[in-house]
């Protein structure tokens, strides 16, 4: 079975069978005309977890035998670069694409008579699923998106996520912590309240749990912590519950290792919706904290089991993804302390280093880097 650009299952993963099952039966139904399948939801309430569990479930692997194809586009999307890795990863040809509506027509032919099931996961713009609406019959489209309009405009047929109950909420808590369920106490249930049964920020609060902070004081944070600098830089931001975990996460982090926690700020540089190559992010810190590439991979690993990024190891290239509402809170510290501006200089810096005659002449791995970290040249 194909199974083409589709994330892994993150780390204590929680099965929800009765989201899953209804949303597999509306794809997998063959006497849909429409073709076209919204996932809906809120921020950070697990559509891409949801859509991935679905890519790699049997039944629908089974149905679509020309594979499952994954393109995350996100809120700048390189549609005619994803359109050209797309069209490669359907053809096995490389293809240059020079505008959208040739990229477009080339994926027509790639899927022509196929029984593919693509995924375009965090969109933003109708606009950007219609670069990639070129299938045949046999073939199914599935959009995550937090924009409900986004659907009606597409016509898509909408599956709508919501929270996790509190059974749920309390055994994703539990697994992060390494707690039984049955040992939660009324403080850890006042946790995963102040969490809003969110995944990532119950992820980050159980984390915290597992590192020896009582529950009762992951509560009292959580319920102290000043999100002033966010409602500056986003008004009315309507995921304070994962900013929140994330801003006690790193407050606890610094306590522990300030250093570690300022590279962990330092990632403001990196593109939202793309994963960098761990490469990426070793020239980097080889540069701002002086660390080796095993410490940097060390660190790394340190703040994915603390749920503050998702390292994904298990391809040949390993790399490292930031969710968007943990991008947006690294962004809003930067933007407080202007300290992005900086961090660009770092990065071109430490480019420097590495490609004397200017980046383009330096190894494949530095274009890549450009490409994942978001510096204006
Ligand atoms: N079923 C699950 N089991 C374990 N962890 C989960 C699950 N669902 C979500 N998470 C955690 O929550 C995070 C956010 O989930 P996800 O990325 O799926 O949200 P989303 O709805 O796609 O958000 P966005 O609208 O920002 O793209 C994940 O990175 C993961 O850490
Ligand atoms: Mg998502």
């Amino acid at each position: 079975m194909y199974l083409w650009g589709v994330p892994d299952i993150p780390p204590h993963f929680l099965e929800r069978n009765a989201a899953l099952d209804g949303l597999r039966e509306k794809v997998l139904r063959s006497a849909s005309s429409v073709g076209i399948f919204g996932l809906q939801g809120m921020g950070g309430i697990g559509k891409t977890v949801l859509a991935t569990a679905l890519a790699r479930d049997e039944r629908v692997q089974a149905r679509f035998p020309d594979g499952v194809y994954w393109v995350t586009v996100g809120i700048e999307p390189q549609l005619t670069r994803q359109q050209a890795r797309l069209t490669e990863a359907v053809s096995g040809t490389p293809q240059s694409i020079a505008d959208v509506q040739q990229g477009k027509d080339c994926l027509r032919q790639c899927f022509a008579d196929k029984q593919a099931l693509l995924i375009l996961d965090d969109l933003w713009n109708a606009a950007d699923a219609k670069v990639f609406a070129a299938l045949d019959a046999g073939s199914r489209l599935l959009l995550t998106t937090r924009d409900r309009e986004i659907l009606t405009v597409l016509g898509a047929e909408e599956h709508t996520l919501g929270l996790l109950d509190e059974p749920q909420a309390l055994a994703l808590l539990a697994d992060w912590s390494g707690c039984a369920v049955s040992a939660l106490d009324d403080e850890a249930l006042a946790v995963a309240r102040e969490c809003g049964h969110l995944p990532l920020a119950l992820s980050l609060c159980g984390a915290m749990v597992r590192d020896g902070i009582p529950w009762g004081d992951v509560k009292e944070a959580l319920e102290e912590a000043d999100l002033g600098f966010i409602e500056k830089h986003f008004p009315n931001y309507p995921y304070t519950n994962v900013l929140k975990a994330l801003e006690v996460s790193v407050a606890a982090l610094e306590k522990q290792d300030a250093q570690a926690a300022e590279r962990y700020r330092e990632l403001a540089v990196c593109r939202a919706d793309v994963a960098a190559p761990e490469t990426a992010i070793i020239t980097l810190w080889e540069h701002t904290g002086n660390l080796s590439a095993r410490q940097v991979r060390q660190l790394l690993r340190r703040l994915d089991s603390k749920g503050l990024l998702q390292q994904e190891t298990a391809t040949s290239e390993r790399r490292v993804t930031l969710h968007d509402l943990q991008h947006d809170y690294l962004r809003a510290i930067q933007t407080e302390c202007n300290g992005l501006a900086g961090l660009h200089q770092h990065v071109l810096l430490a480019y420097s280093k590495k490609c004397a005659a200017g980046w383009p002449s330096g190894p494949l791995v530095m274009q890549k880097t450009h490409d994942s970290l978001s510096m204006r040249m």
